[in-house]
C-alpha cells in the first residue's frame, strides 16, 4: 500500500478498499422506498446505473430488489470487492464496469435509474448530471444519497467530530462550519429531497474501520491514521466499555431528473 500524498481524494478510496467494505453501514428500507415512491420507478425490473458504485453496498441493495445493476467505478479495488460479493450471491448478474461517471462508457437511452450514494460529490456537478440524463430512458430518474452522522443529536458525536475536525488537515464533516450537504438538489431538476434518521448499533471495531475509510484519513500517512485511530479507540472505550456504539445517523436522499 502507498502511503505518499494523494492529490485526488476521490481516488484515495482504492487504498482502504478493505475498511470501507467492512466499515460503512448499508442504507435503510426507507431509502429505497422513497427512491420508489418518489422517482415512480419500482426497483423490481428496473435497468439501474450505480455510479461510484464502490464496494457495491447500494448495488448489492438494488440488486436484491430485483434491478438489473450496471455498476461504474473508476477504482479497481473497491470495484473488485463489489464482484467478488456478487459472485458469492445469488441473483442477477451485475456488470461491474471500470469507468467515470464524467464520460459513462454507455449507450444512450439504457437506463430507469442512476444512483450516486455517497459518490456525486466526487464528480463533475454538471457533466456528472448530463452523462446522467444522457444514459437515462424517458420518464427516468437520477437519486443522490448519503448516510450522515447526525453529530446533532449526540454529544459524544459531536466531541468525536470535532477532535477529528482538530487533528485531520482534510477533515470535511458535520464538524466544520462551512460544512453542508452535496449540491446535487441545484444540479437537477428535484422532484423530492428527503431526510430518513436511522439508528446505527455498531462495535466500536467496525466504526473505527469506518473512520478509516473516509477519504480525509485515505489522505494520511498510514503511522498518522493509525495515531488518530488509536486515540478514538481510547476515547470510545472508555465512554462506551460494552463495546457496542448507538450511531445518529440520517440519510439525505435527492431524487430529480
Ligand atoms: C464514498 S465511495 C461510495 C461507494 C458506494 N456507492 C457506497 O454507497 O458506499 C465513493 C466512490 O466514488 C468513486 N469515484 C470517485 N471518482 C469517481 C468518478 N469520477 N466517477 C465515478 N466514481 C467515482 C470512488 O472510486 C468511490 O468508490
Amino acid at each position: 500500500m502507498s502511503t505518499g500524498p494523494i492529490k485526488d481524494l476521490g481516488r484515495s478510496f482504492d487504498r482502504v478498499a478493505d475498511a470501507y467494505d467492512e466499515g460503512r453501514p448499508s442504507y435503510p428500507d426507507e431509502v429505497y422506498r422513497a427512491l420508489t415512491e418518489v422517482s415512480g420507478v419500482e426497483l423490481d425490473g428496473a435497468t439501474t446505473v450505480d455510479v461510484g458504485a464502490g464496494t457495491g453496498i447500494m448495488t448489492c441493495a438494488l440488486r436484491a430488489r430485483g434491478a438489473r445493476v450496471l455498476a461504474v467505478d473508476p477504482g479497481e479495488p473497491m470495484l473488485a470487492r463489489l464482484v467478488s460479493k456478487v459472485a458469492a450471491q445469488r441473483g442477477t448478474p451485475v456488470a461491474a464496469v471500470l469507468g467515470d461517471g464524467n464520460a459513462l462508457p454507455l449507450a444512450d437511452g439504457v437506463a430507469d435509474l442512476v444512483t450516486y450514494a455517497q459518490s456525486w460529490h466526487w464528480l463533475d456537478p454538471a457533466t456528472s448530471i448530463s452523462e446522467a440524463r444522457r444514459v437515462l430512458r424517458p420518464g427516468g430518474a437520477i437519486a443522490g444519497c448519503w448516510n450522515l452522522n447526525h453529530a446533532a443529536q449526540a454529544d459524544w458525536l459531536a466531541a468525536y467530530e470535532t477532535r477529528l475536525a482538530e487533528e485531520v488537515p482534510a477533515y470535511w464533516g458535520p464538524a466544520v462550519e462551512e460544512w453542508s450537504v452535496p449540491p446535487i438538489a441545484s444540479a437537477f431538476e428535484v422532484m423530492a429531497e428527503r431526510w430518513i434518521p436511522w439508528t446505527r448499533l455498531v462495535g466500536i471495531e467496525q466504526f473505527l474501520l469506518d473512520l478509516r475509510s473516509h477519504s480525509y484519513m485515505a489522505a494520511l500517512s498510514r503511522e498518522r491514521a493509525d495515531e488518530v485511530v488509536e486515540r478514538r479507540r481510547a476515547e470510545l472505550r472508555q465512554a462506551f466499555p460494552e463495546g457496542v456504539l448507538s450511531v445518529p445517523v440520517r440519510v439525505y436522499l435527492a431524487v430529480g431528473r
